[in-house]
């Protein structure tokens, strides 16, 4: 509940601040607690982060020194390193360590289907033994040490097995989110060039089917185009939404996992990897160009998931936690792979969507497992608004302890629904900043020490030392706005970009030297809380997932009919930002052409990004606003997008001012 003080929030309004329950026995209880540990953490963070590390399992200990790093790509390469010279392994921490500790019979995955009355219980005993089962598998079809692994697959238990079993034999695994269309798959398979891939016969997401399998039966023939083959699709057989009779098979590369995976022995020998070596690729939107593939490597990665979990959800052994990520974006890798089988947390996996069948499926779900902590994101949480507090009062929603958000910044009516209803007032709400290039949680409260303010997502994780930069890169002090940059290396931060260590400190490094740059703008208020505004790049939030405006522009240039096209952000109420498009087509066209053209558009669109990038709007551009060397002022558009023509600012740099009035008079047409 309030305690009653004010706290004034940037656009204005004036939340209450929200003092943290004392909770004796919460990881970090009390602010007093927080401020010793960030403190240490940033003085002597070998020490901090090496008594941390003590509590895993590493066949190799690191050698001193024990961390080194330099975010100034002007003196020397970025290279950040953590445990250097360690050995250990992440399935081997994840499983056979819980296993060993007596939690062999401990629930890890409550799975629950898309349909209601699906579901499985697997424990940590079992789920060793499949992932084993998997790993010998993998081994079998000639998979070592540094290959990759290219997985496509929806969230069945059988998803996160996989990961770890990649882990396991130091393979190293690449997720593409199942919602990806072929084109999009195809391109990440031809980057990270994996001899195998992991799929799934089909899958139903609300009450649609989809049949996955023929997702990468699209994209291995645009991979073979790309000149690179996969010798091996393995294929599990999800047959609730199609049977086997139904999936084209091509012989000699296509496996059925049941029937492969099911007769390899339930042990495997662990690969002692080095802590330094990659664990995973992850491809993200940037601002320019293709996706990236973000790299992460064992050591850091694994010590920096796992303790945030622990402290951020302050989780102990009687907690259950549900995240409602896939495991295709960071958040499924870090906080459904990761850092709760490394904390030993039993945990909810959800197939479906939360307004299947009906608008109380999550908080049917919640008293099912009774769920105690919740880790969302705000369009979630708007969507789940959307259908009236009455679909969550149905449930009892008593196990509820900590909610999470994740994904963008949660707008504090939101916010205050998440608490207020769904929390009944009574569970701290962890509104958690952080990024696929960062692992893990970097701003975030904790949630037995940090007063809580609406929007806020408050202060930095230990070891995270940020800082605010105006544009000409001066670091700002005190009260402030500006850029978002980190200025030391923390355990869990990317190492480079997939085959291109020059794009990854042009990206992140070049801009200011010294600083990691997160592309994220901010604020800083008295109480030195950190209120995140959004992206200053052409990244595109939607649905707290990342659409590069390149991205989208060069999908609609795909259908014959667009000549040019200019992608901005416009408000949205559910998904945060949603996608407006400014088309130019080609010479000749008449403007407005026939309706069914911007169907095209976005068909085209779904085709060759995913469903996740569909435009919102699609605005006729006979003309764009240009700058006279011709660049696209992006600026205006923005306005145009947000119906703010009145304050279009200056325009006397226009080429061509007249087509802002001919933009307008082709709005909604
Ligand atoms: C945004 C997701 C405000 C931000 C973990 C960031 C947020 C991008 C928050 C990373 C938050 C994520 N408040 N903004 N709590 N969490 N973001 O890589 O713009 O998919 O840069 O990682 O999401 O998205 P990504």
């Amino acid at each position: 509940m309030s305690n009653g003080a004010v706290h004034p929030e940037p656009h204005g309004h004036v939340y209450g601040h929200y003092a943290a329950p004392k909770w004796p026995d919460a990881h970090c209880s009390g602010k007093e607690q927080y401020d010793a540990m960030y403190k240490e953490s940033l003085a002597a963070p070998e020490k901090f982060w090496g008594r941390i590390a003590e509590k895993f399992y590493w066949k190799k200990k690191w050698e001193a020194p024990f961390h080194s790093y330099n975010f100034d790509s002007r003196k020397a390469p970025v290279n950040v390193q953590w445990f250097i010279g360690a050995e250990t392994n992440l399935a081997y921490n994840c499983l056979d360590r819980n296993v060993e500790a007596g939690q062999g019979d401990r629930v890890a995955f409550y799975w629950e289907g898309n349909d209601l009355g699906e579901d499985s219980t697997t424990t940590y005993s079992q789920l060793l033994a499949q992932v084993c089962q998997i790993a010998n598998y993998l081994k079998s079809a000639g998979v070592g040490r540094g290959d990759d692994v290219t997985i496509y697959m929806p969230m069945i238990p059988e998803l996160p097995a996989a990961m770890l079993a990649c882990a396991r034999i130091g393979a190293v695994h690449s997720v593409v989110f199942a919602g990806f269309s072929a084109e999009s798959l195809s391109g990440r398979i031809l980057d990270s060039k994996p001899r195998v891939v992991l799929t799934c016969s089909a899958v139903k997401r609300g009450a649609k089917p989809i049949s996955l399998k023929g997702i990468v039966d699209d994209a291995l023939v645009k991979v073979t185009a790309g000149g690179h083959e996969v010798d091996t699709v393995l294929v599990y057989d999800h047959t609730r939404a199609a049977t086997r009779a139904d999936v084209a098979f091509t012989p000699g590369r296509d496996v059925w996992w049941q029937d492969a995976v099911s007769e390899q022995p339930t042990t495997c020998e662990v690969e002692w990897m080095g802590a330094e070596d990659p664990l995973f690729k992850l491809y993200t939107s940037g601002s320019t160009g293709k996706p990236k593939g973000v790299e992460h490597t064992l050591g850091g990665y694994m010590v920096g998931t796992a303790t945030t979990f622990k402290y951020v959800f302050d989780h102990h052994l009687s907690d259950v936690y549900w995240c409602t990520a896939d495991c295709g974006w960071i958040t499924g890798h870090s906080y459904v792979a990761y850092g709760p089988l490394l904390n030993a947390a039993t945990q909810v996996l959800f197939e479906g969507v939360p307004t299947h069948p009906d608008a109380g499926r999550a908080w049917d779900i919640v008293d099912k497992y009774k769920v105690s902590l919740l880790y969302t994101a705000p369009t979630a949480i708007r969507s789940l608004q959307s259908f009236g507090p009455e679909w969550v009062k149905k449930y009892s929603r008593a196990s509820l302890r900590i909610l999470g958000s994740v994904g963008e910044p949660i707008n504090p009516e939101a916010w205050l629904w998440y608490h207020d209803v769904v929390g009944g007032g009574r569970c701290p709400i962890v509104d958690t900043w952080w990024q696929t290039e960062t692992g893990a949680h970097m701003i975030t409260p904790l949630p037995g020490a940090t007063t809580l303010v609406p929007g806020s997502a408050t202060l930095p994780f230990f070891g995270v030392e940020p800082a605010v930069l105006s544009e000409k890169g001066e670091e700002l002090q005190g009260e402030c706005e500006g850029y978002l940059v980190i200025k030391r290396a923390w355990p869990s931060g990317m190492r480079t970009l997939s085959g291109d260590h020059a794009r990854f400190e042009a990206t992140y490094f070049n801009l200011y030297p010294g600083y990691y740059f997160t592309g994220d703008g901010c604020r800083r208020d008295k109480d030195g809380y950190y209120w995140l505004i959004g992206r200053v790049d052409d990244v595109i939030n939607v649905s707290g997932h990342r659409i590069g405006t390149a991205e989208v522009e060069g999908a609609l240039t795909q259908h014959d009919r667009c000549a040019e096209a200019a992608v901005v952000p416009m408000e949205h109420p559910i998904k945060g930002q949603g996608i407006y498009a400014f088309v130019t087509l080609m010479q000749g066209t008449e403007y407005p052409p026939p309706p069914a053209l911007k169907k095209e558009l976005v068909a085209t669109v779904r085709e060759v990004i995913g469903p996740i990038a569909t435009p919102d709007v699609i605005h006729w551009a006979p003309g764009l606003p240009k700058t006279r060397s011709g660049k696209i002022m992006r600026r205006i558009l923005r306005k145009i997008a947000s119906k703010e023509e009145d304050s279009l600012g200056d325009t006397s740099t226009l080429a061509d001012p007249s087509v802002i009035q001919t933009l307008l008079a082709l709005r909604g047409k």
